[in-house]
């Protein structure tokens, strides 16, 4: 059967005393978590202590975003093979901040995505759209766009998972219903299907992502084809992080 996946972005929160005490309850509470696989994203600066805290568990660590070249003279970027070199196994790619303020486009997000697989580090491709295109009814023609640029060209996309985060639900407070979250999970699915065949869309993962928190994560887990949770704000508290873990089991 397929394992869930929740995971953690810590987004520009936590310095590496923080990010360390943080990932070592985590390894207490969740390192050997036995119904979902368990992963967290925190900044690059906090990579080192949190590789290191949760050592020898099951917690994988993941690098927030990456450069597609392996070295060269591209100041301020992460290589996939830097990432991996400091103990990660995931990375995540298109989250909606970086789509919005770094003008990350899908052909550089395909070249990401390529990147990360080539290294041999699991991505979580984020997809999601805005108020105003949810309101204009165009939401799936948005997912389809982005997920067929994003992953064009790639043959087997079994390491990748894919993360449904609407704009409007991030940082809001305001989360997707668990029938809004549902349906494109269930619309991400079938385009799946369609391209790559049926054994790929049943076994890739698909998470929901925007304002999950310990009171809402319950009735989103119930929904078959949510397979797991990208969470921001409340991973960054062992309890609450905890508890969102929990609703799956
Ligand atoms: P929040 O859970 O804070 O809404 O953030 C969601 C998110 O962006 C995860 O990547």
């Amino acid at each position: 059967m397929k394992r869930l996946l929740v995971a953690g972005n810590w987004k520009m929160y936590t310095d590496p005393a923080g990010a360390g005490n943080l990932a070592s309850r985590l390894k207490g509470s969740l390192g050997s978590c036995g119904w979902a696989d368990i992963a967290i994203f925190p900044p690059f600066t906090s990579l080192a202590a949190a590789v290191d805290a949760v050592r020898g568990s099951g917690i994988a660590v993941g690098g927030q975003n990456l450069y597609w070249e392996n070295e060269g003279a591209y100041t301020g970027e992460i290589s996939p093979s830097m990432l991996i070199k400091a103990g990660c196994t995931m990375a995540l790619v298109g989250h909606s901040e970086r789509r919005t303020h770094f003008n990350e486009t899908d052909s550089m997000l395909n070249k990401k995505i390529k990147a990360a697989l080539g290294a041999g580090l699991h991505p979580i491709l984020c997809v999601g759209e805005t108020l105003e295109q949810r309101e204009s009814g165009i939401t799936e023609q948005v997912i389809e766009k982005q997920l067929m640029a994003d992953l064009d060209g790639i043959d087997e996309i079994e390491p990748i998972a894919i993360a449904y985060e609407p704009v409007w639900a991030i940082g809001t407070g305001k989360n997707a219903t668990p029938e809004q979250a549902s349906d494109i999970h269930k619309f991400t699915r079938q385009l799946i299907g369609r391209k790559w065949g049926e054994k790929a869309a049943a076994g890739i993962r698909i998470l929901y992502g925007g304002s999950v928190k310990p009171d809402n994560a319950g009735a989103l887990a119930e929904k078959a084809d949510i397979d797991g949770f990208l969470v921001g704000g409340a991973s960054l508290k062992a309890d609450s992080f905890e508890a969102i873990a929990r609703s799956f089991k």
